[in-house]
C-alpha cells in the first residue's frame, strides 16, 4: 500500500511529479496556449470584476494561500488577503459584494474552514473551493470550485497536497492575468511552456533524498530551527517550519528573511541550524546579505540555491540546489527538499512520521 516506501509520507512527496501532472491535466493546453477551467470560465465575471480575493484556509492550507497572495497580486494585479479562518470567523469581518472568497482545504473537511465558507456564502459573497476530496462538505458548501486531483493523502503532514494546491491557483492567478492583459500572450505561453517542465524538475530534485539524509544526520538533534524566505519564498519558509515541528516535534519558526534583524536574530549561535531559501530571483542580493548576518553569528546555515548558485556556495554550511524556474513557481520546487528534510530528521528521531502525536488528518472540531 505504501508501493515500497517506508512512510505514506515519503510516497506522497515522491507522488508529486504525478500529482502536480494530474492537477494541470486537461486544464493547462500548452500547445494551444489556453488555460481551460471549468469553474472559473463559468464564473469569469465575478472574478475579473473582484474588487479583492479573500482567501480563507488553516494550516499548510493557509500557506499555500499566502503563495496565492503573491501568485495573484504579482500576475493578475487584484488585491488578496489571506486569512485563516478560524479568525476570519471571530473577527466580524467586511464581506463586500464583489469580493470572491477562495477556500482551500486538502480534506474538505476543516471545521474552522466550512463556518468561514458558511459566513461569508452567508453575507453574499461568492465562494470558490479548492479541495483535494472529492465530495467533501467544503467541496459540496461552496458555490463551485476546482479539485487538485492530487489522490488520497495519507500522511497526517500535508506534501503533495500543497504543491497541487499551488498549482492550481497558479493556474487561475494566470488565467485571470491573461484575461486582465497583465500578462501578454507571449509571457503567457512562457508561463505554460514552464508549468508542463515542473513535474521533471521535481522529478530531478528528488534524486537529492540522500544528500539531504546527509544533513538530517547531523541537525537531527537540534532541539530549535529556522526558516527564512522571502517574496515567493516566504510562505514556502513557514511550511518548512511546520513540516519540522509536526512531525520531529522540533521547535521551529518561519520568518520573512528581513525580519530577522527585528528580533529573532537574538537567537542565533552555532547550535542554531539555519534555513534560508535563496533562489537566484527571489530579492537574492537581499537574501545574501541576510545569510552573511547569521554566519557572523556563527549560525548553521542549510541554504535552498538556484543550481549554479556560486555566492552562497561560499558562505553555508550546507547548500541544497534546486532547478531554476520562473519566479512564480519556485515554490513548487523550493518546498521539496524541506519536506524531505523533515522527514529524514523524523525518522531518525524516531517518530512516528506519518500520524504524528496530537494530530488528526481532518480536523473537525473547531
Ligand atoms: C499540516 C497539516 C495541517 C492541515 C490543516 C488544514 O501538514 O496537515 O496543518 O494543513 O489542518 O487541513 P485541510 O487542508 O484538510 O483543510
Amino acid at each position: 500500500e505504501k508501493g515500497g516506501f517506508k512512510h505514506f509520507m515519503l510516497k506522497e512527496i515522491h507522488e508529486q511529479p504525478h500529482a502536480i501532472q494530474d492537477t494541470y491535466r486537461g486544464r493547462l493546453l500548452a500547445s494551444k496556449g489556453i488555460i481551460k477551467m471549468g469553474s472559473v470560465d463559468n464564473n469569469i465575471g465575478k472574478f475579473l470584476n473582484a474588487n479583492r480575493i479573500i482567501i480563507v484556509a488553516c494550516g499548510t492550507s493557509w500557506h499555500a494561500g499566502l503563495v496565492a497572495e503573491y501568485l495573484f497580486e504579482d500576475l493578475a494585479r487584484i488585491p488578496v488577503e489571506v486569512e485563516y479562518a478560524s479568525e476570519f470567523r471571530y473577527r466580524n469581518p467586511i464581506i463586500n459584494k464583489n469580493d470572491v472568497v477562495i477556500a482551500i482545504s486538502q480534506s474538505g473537511e476543516t471545521a474552522d474552514t466550512l463556518a468561514a465558507i458558511k459566513l461569508a456564502k452567508s453575507q453574499g459573497a461568492f465562494v470558490f473551493g479548492v479541495c483535494n476530496v472529492v465530495g467533501s462538505s467544503i467541496a459540496r458548501e461552496t458555490d463551485t470550485g476546482a479539485y487538485t486531483h492530487a489522490g488520497p493523502e495519507i500522511g497526517v503532514a500535508s506534501t503533495k497536497a500543497f504543491t497541487t494546491q499551488i498549482t492550481v491557483l497558479a493556474l487561475m492567478a494566470l488565467k485571470l492575468g491573461n484575461l486582465k492583459g497583465e500578462i501578454s500572450n507571449s509571457r503567457f505561453n512562457t508561463f505554460l511552456q514552464e508549468m508542463t517542465l515542473i513535474p521533471s524538475k521535481v522529478e530531478e530534485l528528488l534524486k537529492i533524498n540522500s544528500e539531504i539524509e546527509k544533513i538530517a544526520a547531523i541537525y537531527k538533534d537540534a532541539t530549535n530551527c529556522l526558516y527564512l524566505g522571502r517574496g515567493y519564498n516566504f510562505p514556502v519558509a513557514l511550511e518548512g517550519a511546520l513540516k519540522l515541528k509536526e512531525i520531529s516535534y522540533i521547535h521551529a519558526e518561519g520568518y520573512p528573511a528581513a525580519e530577522m534583524k527585528h528580533g529573532p536574530i537574538a537567537l542565533i549561535d552555532e547550535h542554531m541550524p539555519v534555513v534560508v531559501i535563496a533562489t537566484k530571483k527571489g530579492h537574492y542580493d537581499k537574501v545574501v546579505s541576510n545569510i552573511q548576518e547569521i554566519k557572523s553569528r556563527n549560525g548553521k546555515l542549510i541554504a535552498i540555491v538556484t543550481k549554479g548558485d556560486t555566492i552562497v556556495k561560499e558562505i553555508a554550511d550546507h547548500v541544497i540546489e534546486i532547478p531554476e524556474t520562473v519566479e512564480p513557481f519556485t515554490p513548487l520546487l523550493s518546498t521539496i527538499p524541506l519536506q524531505l528534510l523533515s522527514y529524514h530528521i523524523a525518522v531518525m528521531r524516531g517518530c512516528n512520521v506519518d500520524q504524528p502525536r496530537n494530530l488528526a488528518k481532518s480536523v473537525t472540531v473547531e
